[in-house]
């Protein structure tokens, strides 16, 4: 059995804490694309833990982990949390990294910082280098993991590719002239290598296996629809494809394998970085959301943009990624409001109103929001396991969302924790 799980919104819907609940079903958890751009949190207890690279499933002692070639990886940053989480629970044989993921490079997080301090439009990313190791994969130019069991000689000579016009680059337009050079990337590359290398595999083939044994796989997004490179709100998004299509490509496994999507949807919006925003409240609500929520980012700490439900774009989402149901997240955020607003439809400049996710910035940036609004429950829903334990106004709203998605809502988070969830 194959599921795929994955964020609907903006990123920080809640994934990794999903993840963690249902991973308990699982034998794998695969990251198929982004990198440590990613930050995802789970709870167990009262223990924090702080994700970029490996799949939180890994807290699961019986489940193995794998970051497909989809994933463009920061090596220091994989052999960070594989130190972290080898403190906490037995990493043996539980790890996998694809042979045919790409490298993240020193000059990719400069070109990154770069990009975004030069730019009057900045993206406002994570400055993890994500979207020029994606660029360099696109251009050829990229160093895979495969790359560092080569000869030393190839190896160099590719390096030596890859970083010759970003070098004329940071010299001539950047003004950038503290930066690694090829032998010095190139050293650094061997010195981890030997701590890569027992993780590393041919990560389609044990999935593949893995299918075929009929175990358990569970493909785990990481950022979110409206930040896909294709469907989100481009230029204001990752580099990569992050709905479901994408577990294909990033993973090798085949389009027919599948059995379950579940996107993940806040009860409310957030985003992080720059980009249109239709329902963002900049008031004392959006900033109650924000404390409530804890919407802080975990991978940048930046306070995340915060606002009401948006239905228009879920939908969107929900569609393009094939979603069979619904995991709504964080509803006990909302636990204090009076009223609660959700948007059904857009007002465009001339005046008419559209039901659909326009198909540039341009025009997302100006539409008006048209909301309905809801009375609010003024009742604790943290920490509620059972639906019919929920206030009657909270389960009105989820039947709202539910009509206006026009998919199930089969679960429902309320807290943090692994099990404040509820199973409908
Ligand atoms: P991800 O990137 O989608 O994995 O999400 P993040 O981990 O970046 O952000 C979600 C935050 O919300 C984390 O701090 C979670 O611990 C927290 N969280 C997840 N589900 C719930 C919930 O139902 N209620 C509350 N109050 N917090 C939640
Ligand atoms: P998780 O997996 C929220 C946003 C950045 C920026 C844009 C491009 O925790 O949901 P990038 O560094 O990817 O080139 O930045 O994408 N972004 C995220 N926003 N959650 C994330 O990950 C994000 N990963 C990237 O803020 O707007
Ligand atoms: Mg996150």
């Amino acid at each position: 059995m194959i599921y795929t799980i994955l964020g609907l919104q903006w990123g920080d819907e809640g994934k990794a804490k999903v993840i963690d609940y249902l991973a308990k079903d699982f034998d794998y958890v695969v990251r198929f694309q982004g990198g440590a751009n990613a930050g995802h949190t789970v709870w167990v207890g009262n223990k924090k833990f702080v994700f970029h690279l490996i799949p939180s499933g890994i807290l699961n002692k019986l489940v193995k982990v794998v970051i497909a070639n989809g994933v463009v990886v920061d090596l220091d940053e994989f052999i960070k949390e594989v130190e972290l989480i080898s403190s906490e629970t037995n990493i043996k044989d539980r790890i996998f990294l694809s042979n045919k993921a790409h490298i993240v490079m020193p000059y990719h997080k400069l070109m990154d910082k770069a990009r975004e301090n030069k730019s009057s439009k900045a993206i406002g990313t994570t400055l993890r280098g994500i979207g020029p190791a994606y660029a360099d994969k696109a251009d050829r130019l990229g160093i895979r993991i495969a790359d560092l069991f080569i000869s030393p000689e190839e190896l160099k000579e590719k390096i030596a590719r890859a970083f010759e016009v970003k070098e004329f680059l940071f010299r001539n337009y950047y003004n950038i002239y503290d930066y690694p050079s090829v032998n010095q990337m190139f050293d650094e590359l061997l010195k981890i290598k030997d701590k890569i290398e027992p993780f590393v595999s041919d990560t389609e083939r044990l999935l593949q296996k893995a299918h075929k044994d009929r175990k358990n796989i569970l493909f785990e997004g990481a950022q979110g629809s409206l930040l896909d490179v294709d469907f989100g709100t481009y230029p204001f998004v990752t580099s990569s494809n992050t709905i479901a299509a994408s577990a294909f490509t990033g993973s090798g496994i085949g389009a027919s394998s599948f059995a379950n999507i579940i996107g993940i949807a806040k009860a409310y919006i957030t985003r992080v970085g720059e980009g249109p925003f239709p329902t963002e409240l900049k008031d004392e609500t959006g900033e109650l959301l924000r404390k409530a929520g804890n919407e802080f980012g975990a991978t940048t700490g930046r306070p995340r943009r915060c606002g009401w439900f948006d239905a228009v774009a879920t939908r969107y989402s929900a569609n393009i990624n094939g979603v069979m149901e619904i995991f709504l997240t964080k509803l006990d955020v909302l636990d204090s409001l009076e009223s609660i607003s959700v948007c059904t439809g857009y007002k465009l400049d001339g005046g008419k109103t559209i039901d659909y996710f326009p198909s540039t910035v341009e025009t997302i940036a100006k539409v008006k929001p048209v909301y309905t609004k809801v009375e609010g429950w003024k009742e604790k829903t943290f920490g509620i396991r059972e639906y019919n334990k929920l206030p009657v106004n909270a389960k009105k709203y989820i039947e709202l969302l539910e009509i206006l998605i026009g998919k199930k809502i089969s679960y429902i988070s309320t807290g943090y924790e692994r099990d404040d969830v509820i199973v409908r």
